[in-house]
């Protein structure tokens, strides 16, 4: 609304004069005001003209005769929330304070007072005045003898004057207070916002967490199996050990009782036989032969569990908090440990890993990532052999292309059809029945690769002819000051 066409509030006068005569002025002047006012009502009512009294304002006028005496005025008028907005001050008045000291006390109580500062010629100069009362806006100097006009113009316009710095003093409150108020709103969305995002990673974690556990406990039965073969065969070298070490000691028995026949005879051809016949039966020869192959066999067995069960740790290790240096090579070795029996029956493994320097990164996630993709070939090629004796074949790959490494995962599955490609990698997504697909694989390879690693996942495929994935990894990982993954 403008404020000019506000109705407007009575004008509260402070009147400080120690001669009584020119408090009787100053009333008659603004009296003069008032009566008119209410001439101009009763004319408005009568003959319907425009009202301009109602435009007009009305003055309450109180009078004090020493400055004392108008602080305390409007010290009263502030606590009774009915403030003075203008004072008009005389200089001289013994014997108290002089206008000036007046001032300086009168807006000590109320600085938004308006004053006029009524001085005859011999008082204080402009100069004097403004060294006391300091540069201000808020007061004005009227020569005395006053013109009763230019004094009602005078009041007239002050006091507007301090009702509109009021009105903008409470518009820029309330402003400060909507301000204040947005802010806390934005801050508090903002807080919200925060909260979000620390559940939805909490939650994304708590997912990756999950698949991981998921192709872990999947894993786990090829993984038996897997330790199973060895452990068999380290059982049967074992066993075979353990026969041919009772044959050994039967054949050592032997020899010792055969002993002192030889010391007492060393020429007889008793004691040769039966040497003989009981190398024979132990079948030395065959002992010789098959003993450290079985040593072998049983070393070799143990040595795989033991890489089996590594690679497993390893696979399996926890999520760091922090990028480390990794062996993305070796990584990949105990992924494709860990997942062999997910391939072996349909597929042929080919590695090809180049150098790599050490890659600051999630060494962990990225497990993940390789195990996904490798299961995936392996159901791709599945689907193409089927129960048959053929194998297809999967292909790994790494490179070292400066800044970035690469990783293929090539397979010859029959390719992913044109109309799923844009979807392959959506949460959820699958074209696989229940118990083999949850469709969580490369929407969760996507977001550790390209979220976490600002590397990049991307494929070709061909119809019948097979899928190749390829992962790109900064080689220093992702940039120290970027935004959090
Ligand atoms: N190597 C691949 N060859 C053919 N199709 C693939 C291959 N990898 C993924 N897909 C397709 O993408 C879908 C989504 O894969 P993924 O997110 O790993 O989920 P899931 O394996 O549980 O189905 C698969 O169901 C499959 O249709
Ligand atoms: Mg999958």
């Amino acid at each position: 609304m403008n404020p000019l066409s506000l109705p407007i509030p009575p004008c509260r006068l402070l009147v400080i004069d120690d001669n009584r005569a020119i408090h009787d002025d100053i009333r008659k002047i603004f009296a003069v005001r008032s009566d008119a006012g209410k001439l101009e009502a009763l004319e408005a009512e009568l003959f319907g003209t425009p009202n301009i009294a109602s435009s007009r304002p009305v003055f309450i006028i109180d009078s004090a005769y020493q400055g004392q005496d108008g602080l305390a005025l409007a010290q009263q008028a502030l606590t009774e929330d009915q403030p003075y907005q203008v004072a008009f001050i005389d200089v001289r008045m013994p014997p108290g304070w002089d206008g000036i000291e007046t001032l300086e006390h009168l807006w000590q109580t109320d600085p938004d007072l308006q004053a006029v500062i009524c001085t005859a010629y011999a008082d204080y100069s402009w100069t004097e005045i403004i060294a006391r009362l300091g540069r201000s806006d808020q007061f004005l100097i009227l020569k005395k003898p006053f013109d009763p006009i230019e004094m009602s113009q005078l009041a007239a316009a002050l006091s507007r004057k301090w009702i509109l710095h009021r009105q903008v003093q409470q518009q820029l409150d309330a402003l400060d207070h909507l301000v204040q108020q947005r802010t806390g709103e934005l801050q508090a969305a903002n807080e919200q916002l925060r909260q979000e995002i620390v559940q939805r990673e909490k939650i994304e974690l708590e997912l990756r967490l999950s698949q991981k556990l998921e192709a872990v406990g999947q894993l786990a039965a090829g993984i038996a199996h897997e330790i199973n073969t060895p452990i068999q065969y380290i059982g049967d070298s074992v066993h075979f050990l353990q026969s041919a070490f009772d044959d050994l000691t039967g054949l050592i028995t032997v020899y010792q009782a055969l002993w002192p026949q030889f010391r007492q005879n060393p020429q007889s051809a008793d004691w040769q036989a039966k040497v003989q016949d009981a190398e024979e039966a132990a079948d030395l020869d065959y002992l010789r032969e098959q003993a450290p192959r079985a040593f072998e066999r049983t070393l070799e067995g143990v040595e795989r569990v033991a890489g089996i069960v590594r690679a497993m740790r390893e696979f399996a290790h926890p999520d760091q908090r922090e990028q480390s240096s990794a062996d993305l090579n070796k990584a990949l070795l105990n992924t494709l440990t860990v997942a062999r029996n997910e391939y072996k029956y349909v597929a042929d493994l080919e590695t090809d890993l180049g150098d790599l320097p050490p890659i600051l990164c999630y060494a962990s996630d990225l497990n993940q990532v390789f195990l996904n993709l490798v299961v995936n070939a392996a159901h791709a090629i599945g689907d193409v052999v089927g129960n048959s004796a053929d194998k297809g074949r999967i292909t790994v790959r790494t490179r070292d292309l400066g800044e970035t490494v690469e990783i293929t995962i090539a397979d010859t599955g029959n390719g992913i059809p044109e109309a799923i490609r844009e979807r392959i990698f959506d949460p959820f997504f699958t074209t696989k029945p229940v118990g083999k697909g949850t469709g969580q694989g490369l929407a969760i390879a996507r977001s550790i690769v390209v979220d976490k690693h600002r590397g990049s996942l991307t494929f070709e495929t061909v119809a019948g002819q097979g899928t190749t994935f390829y992962i790109r990894l900064p080689v220093s990982g992702r940039v120290v000051g970027g935004d959090p993954p």
